[in-house]
Parts: structure tokens; C-alpha cells; sequence
């Protein structure tokens, strides 16, 4: 039986039940070989982007004999998915910037009712701002500290592209639904924000830059520690 740490038990646990899931990047193939042994989903597809990984997630599932219910491909992002009726995605363990060039390089997943757990290693606000202003709804976001480590996870859906650009305030892209998350530790992550966004305001502060810029995450940080209280 394959059990998780407790970034991909947090991505697990966001996981619709009895949905295939398509694992983007899967490495080893931990998480949806894990979701079918729980009996929270029957089968899975999953795909990465090189072939060493996709040895390592052949080799967990041949191990676990769960070869008729975990296909396997090689490919860049969502490429080789399209066609399979798919409608539950995860992309876990990347940077956020990569995460949105992969949802934006397969459009066809903007279909409405689809559905996204995605957890951004870094650049979560880069995500957020392409999910906000592509037509996702955040549904809602978990924090897991794990070590020195905090990590977050994203839960969307598709709603309707818009037809024209929403108007989302600049703060939200750094927490999006975090100040509503029933995860103890998203405090702490609210909290690390804060320290990010205040050690960027100091340092273009202290070196006399972009008062603007500075005066911007003044009013960002702000709205946070409102938001979180
Ligand atoms: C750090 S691992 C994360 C593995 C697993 N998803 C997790 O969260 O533990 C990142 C994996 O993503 C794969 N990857 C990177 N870019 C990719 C892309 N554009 N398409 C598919 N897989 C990609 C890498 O080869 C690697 O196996």
C-alpha cells in the first residue's frame, strides 16, 4: 500500500470521489495509485513529461498490479490526454508559472463543471491571476506545513470564459481563498505572505525604487491582514 506525505495527502484529499483523475506530472505515480488502493477513485490516467519519471510510475504501478486501471503516457503537460472525456485534473508539485502554461497549452480543459486540484511549489499568485481571469472559480484552498516546508493546495472548477477581463483586486492574486480555508496552518501561510510582500516594500523602500510599487503592496498587505483577521 502506498501511503503519502502530507503535501500529496493534502492534494488527496481534494480529489472529487469517484471521478477519473488525470495526474499531470506524476513522477512516481504515487497519487492516483494511492486514490485507487483508498477506493476513492476506480481508474486513472497519468502522464509526465520524461521518461524516467514514467519508468518510476510504471514500475509503482506494475508493483501494485494495477495495470488495467492506471494509463500511462508519456507527455508534455495535457498533450496526449485530449479525447479521453476527461474532467478531473491534478498538477502537483510545480511551479505556479508552469502549472498555468500547462492549463493554457490545452484549452480543451476549459469545459464547464471541470474540475482542478492544483499545488503550486512556488508562484501561486501567477496561478491564481490566470485562474481568476481565465474563467476558474477557486473553490477552495488547504495549507500543510510539513518540516521548514509550507504548502498550499488549490481547488477550482471551470465556469464560463469571460467576455471581458474581470475586475479582481491585485491582493487576491497572493491568497486567494486562503483567509476562508479550514486547513489550521493556512494562518501560517497568510502569515508568510505578509513577511514576503513586507520584505519586498522595505527593500524598494530602502533603496529609494518604485514608490509606487512599494505604496501598492503597502495597500496589499493591508487588505490582507484585514482579511485574515
Ligand atoms: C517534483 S515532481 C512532482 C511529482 C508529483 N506530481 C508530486 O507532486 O509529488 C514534478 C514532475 O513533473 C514533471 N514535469 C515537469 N514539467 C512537465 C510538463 N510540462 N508536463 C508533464 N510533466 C512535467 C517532471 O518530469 C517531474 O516528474
Amino acid at each position: 500500500m502506498i501511503s503519502l506525505d502530507k503535501r500529496l495527502s493534502m492534494v488527496a484529499s481534494m480529489v472529487r470521489p469517484n471521478h477519473t483523475v488525470c495526474d499531470i506530472g506524476t513522477d512516481h505515480a504515487y497519487l492516483p495509485v494511492y486514490l485507487i488502493q483508498n477506493g476513492i477513485i476506480e481508474s486513472a490516467f497519468a502522464g509526465d513529461l520524461r521518461e524516467g519519471p514514467l519508468e518510476n510510475a510504471k514500475s509503482t504501478v506494475e508493483k501494485c498490479g494495477l495495470e488495467g486501471k492506471v494509463t500511462l503516457k508519456l507527455s508534455p503537460g495535457l498533450e496526449k490526454f485530449d479525447g479521453y472525456n476527461l474532467t478531473d485534473f491534478v498538477i502537483a508539485g510545480m511551479g505556479g508559472n508552469l502549472i498555468s502554461d500547462i492549463l493554457k497549452d490545452s484549452p480543451w480543459v476549459n469545459k464547464k463543471g471541470n474540475h482542478f486540484v492544483l499545488q503550486p511549489q512556488s508562484h501561486a499568485e501567477d496561478l491564481r491571476e490566470y485562474l481568476y481571469n481565465t474563467g476558474f472559480e477557486i473553490i477552495k484552498e488547504k495549507a500543510v506545513k510539513d518540516g521548514k516546508h509550507i504548502y498550499i493546495a488549490i481547488e477550482a472548477q471551470f465556469k464560463e470564459a469571460p467576455n471581458k477581463l474581470p475586475e479582481i483586486p491585485r491582493w487576491k492574486y497572493f491568497v486567494g481563498e486562503m483567509a476562508n480555508s479550514e486547513s489550521p496552518e493556512s494562518k501560517d501561510y497568510l502569515e508568510y505572505i505578509i513577511k514576503r510582500l513586507e520584505t519586498r516594500k522595505t527593500a524598494l523602500e530602502n533603496n529609494n525604487q518604485n514608490s509606487k510599487e512599494a505604496e501598492e503592496l503597502k495597500s496589499i498587505i493591508e487588505k490582507i491582514k484585514e482579511e485574515s483577521k
